[in-house]
């Protein structure tokens, strides 16, 4: 595996249709795995094929509602996606790796059923919601040409951006509050799995935070950071 080359907001690849995926080889796996190195190494939320100079239709989303302590396994490869149901609507500001420190607010639906295939050419379908639903949506529009830069109106202010960190910070701090009662509970003797659910919902804020903060793709503040951080971050449309 190797880690490749992160295109910025001006290259021309960036705004190009991606062909569809047609040969499920050696070479698309080898795509594949390094994608998945660069998205874990930039600590994204999401990478499209055409974001390392490759016009493929081949996404990779983060979905944070898998638990794991293994990146790795919360990555999901959606190969020639394609939404095909659409519902409700979320507003919440979104960044992208390719475009790193702006962040805009974006209106994505709430909710995505995507058909995609497996690294094998094998058909499958999932569901997203919250964040999970805005990063397949941001995602396949890269295969597009889309950039998120093109749908938002409101580019954040560092101002707001600060207003963000801050509300996140705060939600961070209580979450860790409710943890270390959870766990005195737990160490009087009462039951123990309050405490782990509690410390996952802690560990979950707070990588999506972190991923905020590098500039991920589908990026998670506001009131898309509020759910993750109740129910332990939520995957993809992006
Ligand atoms: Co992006």
């Amino acid at each position: 595996m190797a880690i490749r080359n992160i295109l910025h907001g001006d290259d021309p690849a960036l705004r190009k249709h991606s062909r569809a995926v047609t040969d499920f080889n050696k070479r698309l796996h080898v795509l594949l795995d390094d994608m998945r190195e660069t998205l874990i190494e930039a600590n994204g939320l999401g990478l499209a094929a055409p974001q390392v100079g490759v016009l493929r239709r081949a996404v990779l989303i983060v979905d944070l509602s898998i638990e794991s302590e293994d990146p790795e396994d919360q990555i999901i490869e959606l190969v020639n996606p394609e939404i095909i149901e659409v519902s409700g609507e979320q507003t919440g500001s979104e960044g992208c790796l390719s475009i790193p420190g702006v962040y805009g607010l974006v209106s994505r639906p709430e909710e995505v059923k995507v058909r995609a295939q497996d690294r094998f050419g094998r058909t499958f379908a999932l569901r997203g919601k919250e964040l999970t639903a805005r990063a397949i949506c941001h995602e396949t529009d890269h295969l597009n040409g889309i950039v998120f830069t093109s749908l938002t109106d409101h580019f954040l202010t560092e101002e707001e951006l600060e207003a963000m960190r801050e509300e996140r910070e705060a939600k961070r701090a209580q979450s860790r509050a409710r943890a270390g009662e959870a766990g005195e509970q737990a160490a009087e003797g009462s039951e123990g799995s309050e405490s782990e659910d509690v410390e996952k919902v802690a560990e979950g804020a707070e990588s999506a935070e972190s991923a905020a903060d590098s500039g991920a793709d589908s990026e998670p503040s506001g009131t898309d950071n509020e759910a993750s951080g109740e129910r332990g971050a939520e995957p993809l449309c992006r």
